[in-house]
C-alpha cells in the first residue's frame, strides 16, 4: 500500500551535542552522502557564531538562513530523511528541547576528547523524559581522547543509559587505525581524508582471523582481540526493542571532519531507527497510519523583513496525508483553516508540495494564528500532549519605554513569545509582565524585534529567580493558600496556569516542605494536552 510505505520510508530525526562536538560537521557529511549539498562549508553559514553573543545582526543574518535548513530532508537507499536542525547556541536550547518533541529519535554527538558535557547532560534529560531512542556518535577519534571504556562508563553514570557498542576504534589520536563494526563484522581503515565519501572497507568475519595482524599489525590486533571480547562480556547483547524504547543506546566512533565511520553511523540508523511513531493526544495514541490527518506545530519562525509581518510554522505530520488546501482543524482557535503554500524543506530550498506524510515537516504561511503546541487534525478535534515549556534561567521585567506605544509593546510581545523566542509570565498586581529565557541572548533578540517590527521601546530589569515552577495537586485548598500566602512570588504563565518564581533553591525546598499536597514542577509537560 503507497501509504504505508511512504510512512515506512521516512526517518524523521535531530543531531544534537554539546557546542563544538562536531555537529554541524556531521550534518554536512550526512548530506554529502546523500547528495542534497555538492560541497563541503555549506551548512556552516548556518551556525550562529558561538562568540557573537551581543551580534544581534549576525543572528538576523543567520535566521534567514536558518528557515531553510532548519529541516533538511533528502533520499538515501530508498529512505526519505529528514534531519531537523537545532540550534548550536546555548541560548537558544529551548528551540532545541521543542524540537526534539518533533523528531522520532535522536543521534547524539560526544567529543571523545571532553566526554559528557552540560549540554549533552540537559539534552539526553529531554530525551529521557520521551523515551527518545538514541544513537551515540563517539567524535574525534584522530585527536588524542579519552579511554573508550572510561567514556563509556561516564556515559552510563552521567547520561543514566544503558550503552552497546556497535564499533570499537583501534588505537586514538595519533595511533588511531580506524574502527571494527560489530555490527557489519567489517574493519574500517582511517585515513584522513575531509572530501571523499567512500570508505576503505575490509571484511573480517572473525577477529582471530590472522589477515587483521596483518592489516593492523600484530601489538593493535590484539588489544583489539582483547577489547572486543571485554565489551562482548561487560554489554548486553545489542536489542533493537531496547534501543527503540530508549533503554539502550547504541555507540559508534569515528571522525566526522575526515568522514571517518559517518557512512556506517548512517547505514546503521537506517537500519535500527524508528520510522514515524505516534504521539499521545488528549483523545488517545494517535498512530500515524491512522486515516485522519493530524499535526502539531513545534516551531515558528519570524520573516526576516519587518514589511511582512507573515511568520512560518513549522508543522510536524503525525498521521494521515496532508494535502495543500485541504480544510482542517485549528483546534485551539476552534477555527477550520486551509493552506495554500504550504512548504517542504529540501536541503537548502524551499518548495511548494500538494501532499506530505507522518514523519514529514511542512512550513505553513501564517500571520499570527499560531502558537508552538497548536494542533491541526482532520475529523475529530484533539491536541497533542507533550510539548513542553522548561522553566526559564534567566528573568527579567519588561518595562514600557514610550507610553505612546503601550499596545504595540504588548501585541509585540505577546506574538514574540507566541513564537517561543522567550516565556512570559504575568504578576499581579499592574499586569507586570515577567519575561523568562534560557539565554542573555533572548532579551537582545526581543528588544531589537520590538524596536523593529513593532515600533515599541522597552527596556528589562532583572529579577532575581532561581526557576519558575508549576504546580500539580490534588488539594486545591492548599494551592490557594499557597497562592495566596506567596503571592508576590506568584505569576500566570500564557495559558494562565499558576506558576511559582522561586528565588532561590532553599525557598523551593522550604515551599516544598511547608506545602507537601503540591507538587512544584520546572517544565509544564503535566498539563500540555489538557487544555482543550
Ligand atoms: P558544533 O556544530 O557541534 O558546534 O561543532 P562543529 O561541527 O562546528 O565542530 C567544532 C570543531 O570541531 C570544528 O573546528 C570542527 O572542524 C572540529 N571537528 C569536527 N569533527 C572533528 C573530528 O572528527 N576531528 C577533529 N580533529 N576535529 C573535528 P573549528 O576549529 O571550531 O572550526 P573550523 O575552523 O574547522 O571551521
Amino acid at each position: 500500500m503507497k501509504y504505508n510505505s511512504e510512512i515506512e520510508k521516512r526517518k524523521t530525526f535531530a543531531i544534537i551535542s554539546h557546542p563544538d562536538a562536531g555537529k554541524t560537521t556531521l550534518t554536512e557529511k550526512l548530506l554529502l552522502f546523500g547528495g542534497a549539498i555538492q560541497t563541503a562549508g555549506a551548512v556552516k553559514n548556518n551556525k550562529i557564531k558561538k562568540t557573537a553573543t551581543s551580534d544581534f545582526m549576525e543572528i538576523e543574518k543567520q535566521r534567514g538562513i536558518s528557515v531553510a535548513t532548519s529541516v533538511m530532508a533528502f533520499q538515501y537507499l530508498g529512505k526519505q530523511i529528514n534531519i531537523l536542525d537545532t540550534p548550536g547556541h546555548k541560548d537558544f536550547a529551548e528551540d532545541t528541547y521543542r524540537t526534539l518533541t518533533a523528531v522520532d529519535s535522536v543521534i547524539l554527538i560526544i567529543d571523545s576528547a571532553s566526554g559528557v558535557e552540560a549540554q549533552t547532560k540537559r539534552l539526553m534529560e529531554v530525551c529521557r523524559m520521551r523515551n527518545t531512542p538514541v544513537i551515540i556518535f563517539i567524535n574525534k577519534m584522530d585527536r588524542e581522547g579519552r579511554d573508550s571504556f572510561d567514556l563509556l562508563d561516564e556515559l552510563e553514570d552521567i547520561l543514566k543509559i544503558k550503552v552497546r557498542p556497535l564499533s570499537w576504534p583501534i588505537g586514538i589520536g595519533a595511533t588511531f587505525q580506524g574502527v571494527y563494526n560489530i555490527y557489519n563484522k567489517e574493519l574500517n581503515l582511517f585515513a584522513a581524508n575531509k572530501t571523499k565519501i567512500s570508505e576503505d572497507v575490509i571484511s573480517i568475519e572473525d577477529v582471530n582471523d590472522p589477515a587483521l595482524d596483518e592489516v593492523i599489525g600484530e601489538a593493535p590486533a590484539e588489544t583489539l582481540r582483547e577489547e572486543l571480547e571485554l565489551v562482548e562480556g561487560v554489554y548486553d547483547q545489542f536489542d533493537r526493542e531496547t534501543y527503540l524504547s530508549g533503554e539502550v543506546a547504541p555507540v559508534f566512533f569515528g571522525s566526522a571532519i575526515n568522514n571517518f565511520g559517518v557512512k556506517e553511523l548512517l547505514e546503521a540508523f537506517l537500519d535500527i531507527s524508528p520510522s514515524p511513531i505516534g504521539r499521545e493526544t488528549s483523545e488517545g495514541f494517535v498512530a500515524p497510519d491512522s486515516k485522519n490527518f493530524s499535526g502539531f506545530v513545534f516551531k515558528i519562525h519570524a520573516n526576516l523583513d519587518p514589511k511582512h509581518r507573515d511568520r512560518i510554522a513549522f508543522l510536524r505530520i503525525v498521521s494521515g496525508k496532508f494535502e495543500r488546501n485541504k480544510f482542517y482543524n485549528h483546534v485551539r482557535l476552534e477555527k477550520k483553516m486551509k493552506f495554500s503554500n504550504p512548504t517542504s524543506f529540501m536541503a537548502q530550498d524551499k518548495s511548494i508540495i500538494d501532499e506530505a506524510f507522518p514523519g514529514d515537516v511542512i512550513g505553513l504561511y501564517d500571520t499570527g494564528s499560531f502558537k508552538i503546541g497548536d494542533s491541526l487534525t482532520e475529523g475529530p478535534a484533539f491536541s497533542f500532549k507533550g510539548i513542553p515549556s522548561f522553566s526559564p534561567e534567566i528573568f527579567m521585567e519588561l518595562e514600557n519605554k514610550d507610553p505612546m506605544k503601550s499596545k504595540q509593546l504588548e501585541k509585540g510581545i505577546q506574538q514574540l513569545t507566541d513564537e517561543g523566542v522567550a516565556q512570559l509570565f504575568i504578576q499581579q498586581p499592574g499586569n507586570r509582565k515577567i519575561v523568562g529565557t534560557v539565554g542573555q541572548l533572548q532579551f537582545e533578540v526581543i528588544s531589537y524585534r520590538l524596536e523593529n517590527e513593532y515600533g515599541a521601546k522597552c527596556a528589562f530589569v532583572p529579577k532575581r529567580y532561581y526557576k519558575a515552577c508549576w504546580m500539580t495537586t490534588d488539594n486545591q485548598d492548599k494551592l490557594d493558600a499557597f497562592i495566596r500566602a506567596k503571592s508576590i512570588y506568584i505569576a500566570t504563565d500564557k495559558d494562565d496556569n499558576y506558576v511559582f518564581l522561586a528565588e532561590t533553591p532553599f525557598l523551593l525546598q522550604m515551599a516544598q516542605s511547608d506545602y507537601p499536597e503540591i507538587e512544584f514542577h520546572f517544565t509544564s509537560d503535566f498539563k500540555v494536552g489538557q487544555e482543550v
